[in-house]
């Protein structure tokens, strides 16, 4: 479960707020899509949510620890696939998931393991002898995906996890997603695509500049406007702002 409570933040130099009093919890047991136009707010929400960006005003706890005050054992709770997966380019595939197992104290039966059933379900099994640098976009974006997940974090934060991604792994990641949910953890993705909403997501959160302008259930936001498809809503929504 993740909790935000008032969250604001301005980055230093710009006048409006990249996220403006955000309250929101995210639900065990559930995916939620987090979605918003370019811009939103969303990655500096969950940048904030990681401990990556500080926080202006508000508190975020993971699983009941706070992220400002109690940081490592919040950091404990998760793992998170960034927006941007062009980094350790130097290392190889294994070195860097080897790196990351090493930070959380990951056993190494769980290690092989993860790296045998995520490679291959991926298909990039074979490619985890090469440098990071010599992968393709989707190819990083899977490798970091199986380094978040290598510690076994109950909550999974996933900036637009799906960007790259060829149609195999798309649905490998949707499925790894739905399977984590439904053993009872919280799965939380950002995107600015609604069509993997449909078939994803339970929970829903809309943002816009920063302010959160929808937080319920899919069905309770297809109840919002009937006989409207997703993408019509998402732009009406969005677009009174
Ligand atoms: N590191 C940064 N420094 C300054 N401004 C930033 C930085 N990151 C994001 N912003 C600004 O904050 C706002 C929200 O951006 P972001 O959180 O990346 O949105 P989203 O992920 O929804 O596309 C935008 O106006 C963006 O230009
Ligand atoms: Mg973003």
């Amino acid at each position: 479960m993740i909790e935000l409570n008032h969250v604001s933040k301005t980055y230093t130099g710009k006048g409006a707020k990249a996220v403006d009093d955000l309250t929101w919890t995210v639900k065990d047991g559930r995916i939620t899509g987090f979605f918003g136009p370019n811009g939103a707010g969303k990655s500096t929400t969950l940048k904030m949510i990681c401990g990556v960006h500080s926080i202006d005003e508000g508190s975020i706890k993971i699983n009941g620890h706070d992220i400002a005050t109690d940081a490592i054992e919040a950091k404990r709770q998760f793992g998170y696939v960034p927006d941007d997966p062009d980094r350790f380019l130097r290392l190889t595939g294994i070195e860097y998931l080897d790196f990351m197992a090493d930070v959380y104290g990951t056993p190494a039966e769980r290690r092989a393991s993860c790296v045998e059933e995520y490679g291959k379900r991926f298909d990039i099994y074979d490619a985890l002898s090469s440098r990071i640098s010599d992968y393709s976009h989707g190819m990083r974006q899977k490798v970091h995906v199986m380094a978040a997940l290598i510690h076994e974090p109950s909550v999974w934060i996933l900036d637009e996890p799906m960007t790259g991604l060829d149609p195999k792994g798309a649905y490998e990641l949707k499925e790894m997603m739905r399977e984590h949910a439904e053993r009872g953890n919280s799965v939380l993705f950002s995107t600015h695509v609604l069509e993997t909403a449909d078939a994803l997501c339970d929970d829903v959160c809309i943002i816009a500049r920063g302010r959160k302008l929808f937080n319920g259930t899919l069905d309770e936001l297809k109840a919002t406007h009937p006989d409207t498809s997703l993408e019509q809503i998402f732009l009406e929504m969005t677009s009174d702002e």
